[in-house]
């Protein structure tokens, strides 16, 4: 395997992840960013992220000499790197199109910097044409531009670079993408060399893909729930069919992070610019938004027994609020779109989440107060809300829940409780697409 000069600009949980994992695999890699106090921490071998694996990969990565942090894009690509990897955050700007003006200030920082032959890749997620036009911005016809997307999970995006499902690599020069795809040859990966819009399309098409099979999935729970079936068992029986698969068909209070959301959005736009109207995707993000007010339904009905009962100073416990479990993230969270709309309804809110403390300071948390313990956010609640599927919660006390709130109803919206272990410490269970 060749080893390469890597330089990575950004190292949020993209950028770090690539540029611990490259070096991992033998690459010299230098990784920029634009705070400077962060290059220090990471310099020293501290990683702020929650994500298991990352940090020791640093740590190994740095004592290897390996992979070092420096300030700035144009620090890093004085030490002439082959390939150049791309992972500056690209939020959803107005009307729900990617924001590439970080991208696009990145390039003007080292255009006249790089050196001759470096690939510039951009594995951000972007609209499809990115690759041309930042060809075109930098202008620089021995300097190619692939697009080679990346497709982790937070919270096992470490596991997920060194066992990737693809590689897709996407270029006008063939011999730039198949440099780019040798640095991950000790991965055994297949491996799509494609065009550049293609390789750009794929990112979205997965992600609405994924974000539409849980809609459905969310959507079919629902019809359980009219019809006295059992989701569970419904969704093992489509699962066996290789060509629908287990995963990815729990039911939960909605798809959110930092990635389906803005994905589906962008993807939105990009088909309404090329004249075509996706109403499949308009319709997976409307039943999103649908899944998060029938949460709000279900606990009325449980806490007042009534479709139109008021949730006025009721007060409710929230277990999860992160996006999902085994992160700390809390963009676009499901759980606490559900905890905004029971505010709004007057509900006062109690939350718990393994990863948060009291102290947490995120605008997001506005309507729920934190606490970092358990049976203290269930004193008085008058029902328990399961919204973030944290393993743990399966082995908390919950007799001794039963105990403290005012009334043993449990709303899980992840199904995740064991229900004859939730009913013998005497709670109601009410979970999805369950009889
Ligand atoms: C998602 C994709 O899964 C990754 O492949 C992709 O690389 C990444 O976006 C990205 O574009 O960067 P991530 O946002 O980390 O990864 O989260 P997921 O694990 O996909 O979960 C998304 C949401 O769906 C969460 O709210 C989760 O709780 C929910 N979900 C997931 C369910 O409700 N049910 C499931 O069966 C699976």
């Amino acid at each position: 395997m060749f080893v390469r000069r890597i330089a990575v600009i950004g190292t949020g949980y993209v950028g770090l992840t690539t540029g611990a994992c490259l070096a991992s695999l033998g690459h010299d890699v230098v990784c920029a960013d634009v705070d400077a106090d962060k290059v220090a921490r990471l310099t020293r071998g501290e990683v702020d992220i929650l994500e298991p694996g990352l940090a020791d990969l640093v740590a190994e990565g740095i004592a290897a000499g390996r992979l070092t942090f420096v300030l700035g894009a144009a620090s890093a690509v004085r030490h002439e790197p082959e390939v150049m990897f791309l992972c500056v955050p690209t939020p959803m700007g107005v009307g729900g199109v990617a924001d590439l003006s970080i991208v696009e200030s990145v390039i003007e920082e080292v255009r006249a910097l790089l050196p001759a032959d470096c690939v510039v890749v951009n594995k951000s997620t972007v609209p499809v044409g990115t690759a041309d036009r930042t060809e075109e911005l930098l202008d620089r016809t021995d300097v190619a531009v692939v697009s080679n997307p990346e497709f982790l999970r937070e919270g096992s995006a470490v596991f997920d670079f060194l066992n990737p499902d693809r590689i897709v690599v996407g270029g006008s020069k063939q011999d730039a993408a198949e440099r780019v795809a040798a640095l991950y040859a000790k991965l055994g990966a297949p491996t799509v060399l494609t065009d550049a819009p293609s390789a750009e399309l794929v990112k979205y098409a997965a992600n609405c893909f994924l974000a539409m099979k849980l809609s459905y999935v969310n959507a079919v729970a629902e019809l359980c729930d009219r019809l006295g079936a059992n989701i569970t068992d419904v969704t093992e029986g489509m699962g066996y069919d290789k060509r629908i698969g287990q995963a990815f068909l729990q039911p939960g209070p909605g798809w959110g992070g930092s990635c389906l959301p803005k994905d589906t959005s962008a993807m939105l736009q990009l088909a309404d610019a090329a004249d075509f109207e996706f109403r499949l995707i308009r319709a997976t993000i409307d039943t999103n938004t649908r899944q998060r007010q029938r949460m709000v339904e279900k606990v009325r009905i449980a806490v007042t027994g009534k479709r139109n009962g008021s949730l006025s100073r009721r007060r409710l416990a929230l277990f999860g609020l992160t996006f999902k479990a085994g992160t700390d993230d809390l963009r676009d969270s499901p759980a606490l779109a559900v905890a905004a709309l029971l505010r709004q309804a007057g509900a006062d809110l109690v939350g718990y989440d393994p990863s948060l403390r009291p102290d947490t300071q995120n605008p997001d948390l506005s309507s729920v107060t934190v606490s970092d313990d358990p049976y203290q956010a269930a004193k008085d609640a008058e029902a328990v809300i399961v919204l973030t599927e944290w393993p743990e919660f399966r082995s908390l006390d919950w007799q001794r829940l039963a105990e403290s709130v005012r009334n043993p109803i449990v709303v899980d919206t992840r199904n995740l409780l064991d229900p004859a272990v939730a009913r013998r410490a005497g709670f109601e269970w009410i979970g999805l697409g369950k009889p």
